[in-house]
């Protein structure tokens, strides 16, 4: 088979990692990839906003599946525009279609979704400049801290916490105002949420689906989870406190109803659900939905399932997940993610990485980096993340440190404290 990944992060990264380690796999591209993907395949560069040409890129090439990384394309309707074509229509894609993919393009959409099927979240608000006197109400009626969000895509920073009102206010206006453009034209105002959260992921064939391993990711920029939010400073799998029993609270609870949902709406999904939960009191609770893999949960929970990737994939497009059973390693994988020094602010790019060879059990998986002549160069603010096999996490992050602190570049930066709160 014949394979084209969209992507450029780590998770991409582990994606080629996966597929190439299938005896099915023939010829595998990536679009842009990075250095670490142009190991395991052929890095291309196509605009992959431009439908036509990734159908031109396909056609070319023989590709029969396309695997789509982030959220974009999804959400601008690649998946729909492949459909539509009937030289296109047998291509198989990973990755739900427009309608599927607002699960995680309209934070409005994936709220009310979830009041129709009875699936656990934060009550809410939706806010527009119709509504913005009943808006600030609701506001007084709940308990701080608030938690505003930008109803559509803003690149991951379209979620405010703010311990005080009038702060609450402003943030508002100016989400309104246009801060995060037409994404904050709508504002969804949250009840904060307490507790520990989780990443739990399945894929589905619109019918069936299947359950991956469960991960913990680091959010913050700073150590004991402070500052920034970033795109995700590391990562753990198993998560200890999603024990058997929480998994089948959130596949009673959350997964199977969602599945419903999308059935009885005549959402044709094929493809990942990432479901961002919070453990409240040992019942989960959904933040968000995503239409994709987590990064970097990817890099620790790819490494774990043993599962054939392109039968796993092909069995998604056909409908057949039912026949597919998830192998997982037993062990614990972390990942220490290295970042550009400045990020997630302005950082530098083009910074000469230095890569040992590999120590054993580790796997190292480029986030941003690309080759600039026989140099590999930074590329991106997040830039490496250093994944592990160990026994418990003490032992994998133990080894993802080990590496992580043989990988240099000007400015690295990695947060020491991975895996803090958990046993
Ligand atoms: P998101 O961009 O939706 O992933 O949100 C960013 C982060 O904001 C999440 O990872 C949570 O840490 C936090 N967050 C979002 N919604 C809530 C909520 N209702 N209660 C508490 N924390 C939240
Ligand atoms: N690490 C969080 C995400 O991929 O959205």
């Amino acid at each position: 088979m014949n394979i084209l990944i969209i992507g450029s992060g780590g998770r991409e990264h582990a994606l080629a990692y996966k597929l190439s380690q299938s005896t099915k796999l023939n010829n595998l591209f990536i679009t842009p990839g990075n250095a670490g993907t142009a190991n395991l395949g052929k890095n291309v560069l196509i605009d992959t906003s431009d439908f036509a040409a990734v159908a031109n890129f396909v056609i070319d090439s023989y590709i029969d599946m396309i695997v789509v990384g982030p959220e974009a394309p999804l959400v601008d309707g690649i998946r729909d525009y492949f459909e539509s074509k009937s030289e296109l229509k047998h291509i198989k894609i990973i990755g739900p279609g427009k309608q599927g993919a607002m699960l995680e393009g309209s934070k409005n959409f994936a709220k009310e979704f979830m009041l129709r099927y009875n699936i656990p979240t934060a009550s809410y608000f939706k806010l527009t400049k119709n509504n913005i006197k009943e808006g600030l109400k609701y506001l007084q009626t709940i308990n701080p801290p608030y938690v505003l969000k930008a109803d559509g895509l803003a690149a991951g920073k379209g979620v405010v916490i703010l311990n005080n009102i009038n702060e609450a206010e402003n943030e508002i206006e100016s989400m309104l105002n246009g801060k995060f453009g037409i994404a904050g034209k709508t504002v969804i105002i949250e009840q904060f949420l307490k507790g520990i959260e989780v990443s739990v992921f399945a894929i589905t064939d619109g019918k069936n689906y299947c359950i991956l391993p469960e991960a913990k990711d680091y959010k913050r920029i700073g150590e004991n989870d402070t500052g920034l939010n970033t795109g995700g400073m590391g990562a753990v799998s198993p998560v200890p406190f999603a024990d058997k029993e929480f998994i089948e609270k959130v596949e009673e609870r959350i997964i199977k109803p969602t599945i419903k949902g999308l059935i009885k709406e005549n959402i044709d999904y094929k493809g990942f659900i990432f479901f961002g939960l919070m453990n409240v009191d040992g019942n989960p609770y959904v933040i968000e939905y995503n239409v994709r893999m987590g990064d970097p949960e990817s890099e620790v929970v790819l490494p774990r399932i043993k599962t054939d990737f392109i039968e796993l994939f092909t069995a998604c497009c056909n409908q057949k997940l039912n026949e597919i059973k998830i192998e997982t390693d037993p062990r614990t994988v972390s990942t220490v993610m290295l970042v550009s020094g400045g990020y997630p602010e302005a950082y530098q790019k083009n910074k000469t990485i230095e890569l040992p060879n590999n120590d054993k059990d580790c796997i190292t998986f480029h986030a941003g980096t690309k080759f600039s002549g026989n140099n590999i160069v930074t590329n991106g603010g997040r830039v490496i993340a250093v994944s592990a096999f160990g026994n418990n996490i003490k032992d994998a992050l133990k080894k993802s440190y080990q590496m992580a602190q043989k990988i240099k570049f000007e400015n690295v930066y990695f947060r020491k404290d991975i895996g803090f709160d958990l046993k």
